[in-house]
């Protein structure tokens, strides 16, 4: 696992918009994972401004959310389909239906969860996966006691994820759906590379245990440990209870130039 640590947001945006824009340069029918919350959203920023000053096409390329809330009305402005629909697909050229969402409005949820996996499959699989951090270590929705193989599937969120999404529902706590459809953390793990993303004090013990800690259920972050190719971009704030920090910034220094994340 490799950890790079960045002064602010901003600059760790760039560094994960930068390895997006590089696979897609190199690949461009890549098939991107996409994050919701607020975490990702200066890397879709900087993908929009590559976008439109440097000529970065998502024309060829697909994309797969990691989650979708179960509950929500079919147009509601904070299903992640519209929020990703908003902060990057429709900022870009993304061909009309590349990118899905698991289907929180579905009548038979474990088909639904299973043809997601699918979908994923024939897709040839993710080749970058966005990821953030809850403060209690899930990714995606995998709340802590998710199986480190699980699939997607509906889960329940904890209080405290849903008193934290609060504030997209104008911090109406019962606004706020108890149920959503999550890829599994074996899903996500099938990504070729992961990019987890974390900003804030309020991540940083998650963090820690995530990369530092043991590898368990309790800690669904913790299964990155498991990945050959996981990168994780915290800034300074994110990163202040990593005991090896100096490691991983001396780490990132001497790398080799052509060496991207
Ligand atoms: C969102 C997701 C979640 C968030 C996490 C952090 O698609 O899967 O794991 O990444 O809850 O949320 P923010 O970024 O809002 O702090």
């Amino acid at each position: 696992m490799e950890v790079v640590i960045v002064d602010s947001p901003a600059a760790g945006a760039e560094i994960a918009a930068r390895a997006i824009a590089e696979l897609l340069t190199t690949k461009p029918a890549a098939v991107l994972g996409l994050a919701t919350g607020s975490t990702p959203l200066g890397v879709y920023d900087a993908l929009v401004r590559m976008h439109q000053q440097d000529g970065l096409s998502f024309a060829s390329a697909r994309g797969f959310a990691l989650d979708e809330y179960v509950g929500l009305d079919v147009d509601h402005p904070e299903s992640y389909r519209a929020v990703l629909q908003r902060e990057i697909v429709g900022r870009v050229d993304f061909a009309a239906g590349a990118v899905r969402t698991p289907d929180g409005w579905a009548e038979d949820v474990p088909a639904a969860c299973a043809g997601y996996e699918r979908a994923i499959s024939e897709a040839g699989g993710i080749d970058l996966q966005l990821l953030g951090i809850g403060g209690d270590g899930h990714i995606g929705f995998n709340e802590p006691s998710s199986s480190l193989a699980s699939r997607t599937r509906v889960k329940t969120l904890t209080l405290a994820t849903r008193q934290a999404n609060a504030r997209f529902f104008h911090d109406d706590l019962g606004a706020v759906p108890k149920h959503v459809l999550t890829q599994g953390i074996g899903t996500i793990l099938k990504a070729r590379h992961l990019v987890l993303l974390a900003w804030g004090t309020q991540k940083a013990h998650a963090v820690a245990q995530a990369v530092e800690g043991s590898v368990r259920a309790m800690m669904p972050a913790s299964a990155l440990q498991l990945h050959q190719h996981a990168t994780v971009i915290v800034d300074e704030a994110a990163a202040a209870n990593l005991t090896q920090a100096d490691y991983y910034r001396y780490v990132y220094l001497n790398k080799p130039a052509w060496q991207g994340i």
